[in-house]
């Protein structure tokens, strides 16, 4: 059986009944906004962040949940689909998931709206129902992932990105979405603060494993659904470059940071950046710094019950950092 598929066991049929609902929550009586919105469900991705929802509700209190997690749930989705679609129209990025993106098809415009649209049903459906609590969680997430794109750009112009910074970004571009999932989790079976909190750091770990492992992806050649170098052609610095950065000499470095701000488009001098990166022990150092996260996150779950629950959540926090896509 496929990892994802032994992850999801457990939850097997919250995640079936979770995918009909999900879908009425994005309704609407407006034909080309529905027309969109089908196509955004025909292209889903792996839903892992609902999947965290419902494993923590159901970790933390030994088989139980609530109404209110199936919610929680749609919310995550909701909210991270529409940051999905803001991002490709941030990044100018014609692909999502092997699919052409909202803006490649329909326009910046269009996908603008798009976004804001599920934003605003994300919004509705915790405001609607009550769980304010659960709006709470979610918006810190919107307002960090905002922030953390800003900073990013913000630093991409200067390309001068300490590994403090980095992780300021990735904690608040990424991180902080996981981060409200397992908090969601835990809050929407009422767990008590203490809980809460401890499943937002819980989730933020496993997130800023799960980022740098997205940027290794940059440098590897297998088949992901997305090229390689991508990061250099857009100024994007990521830890394994930072690192590379940080070692060299003098002049390498003026080589690279000229490389990358003059010729981040010619495919021959990206491939040789690639390789510098790599010559410098670059990738290890990312990937021995995703390992820190990842045991760390294992062991933040030794005070929680024993369970198929947390156990699916290992499962996943390992497939998180050994993913081939
Ligand atoms: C992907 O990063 C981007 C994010 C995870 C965050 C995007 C967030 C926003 C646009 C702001 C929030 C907006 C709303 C409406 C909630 P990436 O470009 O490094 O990764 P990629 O390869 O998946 O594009
Ligand atoms: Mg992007």
């Amino acid at each position: 059986m496929k990892t994802v598929e032994r992850i999801k066991q457990p939850i097997h049929a919250e995640m079936e009944y979770f995918e009909s609902k999900f879908r009425h929550a994005m309704h609407t009586n407006v034909p080309l906004l529905n027309r969109i919105m089908d196509y955004i469900v025909h292209r889903k991705g792996k839903q892992m962040r609902p999947m965290f929802v419902f494993l923590t509700a159901k970790m933390v209190t030994n088989g139980g949940f609530h109404e209110r997690t199936y919610r929680g749930a749609s919310i995550v989705e909701l909210i991270h689909t529409a940051s999905l679609v803001h991002d490709d129209v941030v990044d100018d990025s014609n692909m999502r998931r092997g699919f052409f993106s909202i803006n490649a098809l329909w326009k910046n415009k269009i996908a603008v709206l798009v976004g804001d649209f599920l934003l605003s049903k994300g919004v509705l459906l915790s405001v609607d129902n009550g769980d304010f609590d659960l709006l709470k969680i979610i918006s810190r997430a919107v307002r960090e992932m905002s922030e953390g794109e800003l900073i990013q750009i913000e630093k991409a112009r200067r390309l001068d990105i300490t590994e403090d910074v980095y992780f300021d970004i990735i904690r608040k571009k990424t991180a902080t979405l996981i981060a409200a999932c397992t908090a969601i989790g835990a809050a929407s079976v009422s767990a008590n603060q203490e809980t809460v909190d401890d499943m937002w750091r819980f989730g933020e770990t496993i997130g800023l494993a799960f980022q740098i492992k997205d940027d290794l992806f940059d440098y590897t050649d297998d088949q992901i659904g997305k090229p390689t170098g991508i990061d250099i052609k857009e100024q994007k610095m990521t830890l394994p470059l930072i690192y590379a950065l940080n070692t060299c000499s003098k002049e390498e470095k003026k080589w690279v940071i000229n490389s990358i701000k003059n010729y981040n488009k010619n495919k021959k001098r990206v491939k040789e950046v690639i390789q510098f990166v790599k010559d410098k022990n670059g990738l290890a150092y990312a990937e021995q710094k995703m390992l820190g996260f990842q045991n760390q996150a294992i062991q933040m779950l030794d005070k929680y019950p024993q369970n198929k629950y947390k156990e699916a959540l290992v499962t996943m926090i390992n497939y998180v950092v050994e993913r081939k896509i």
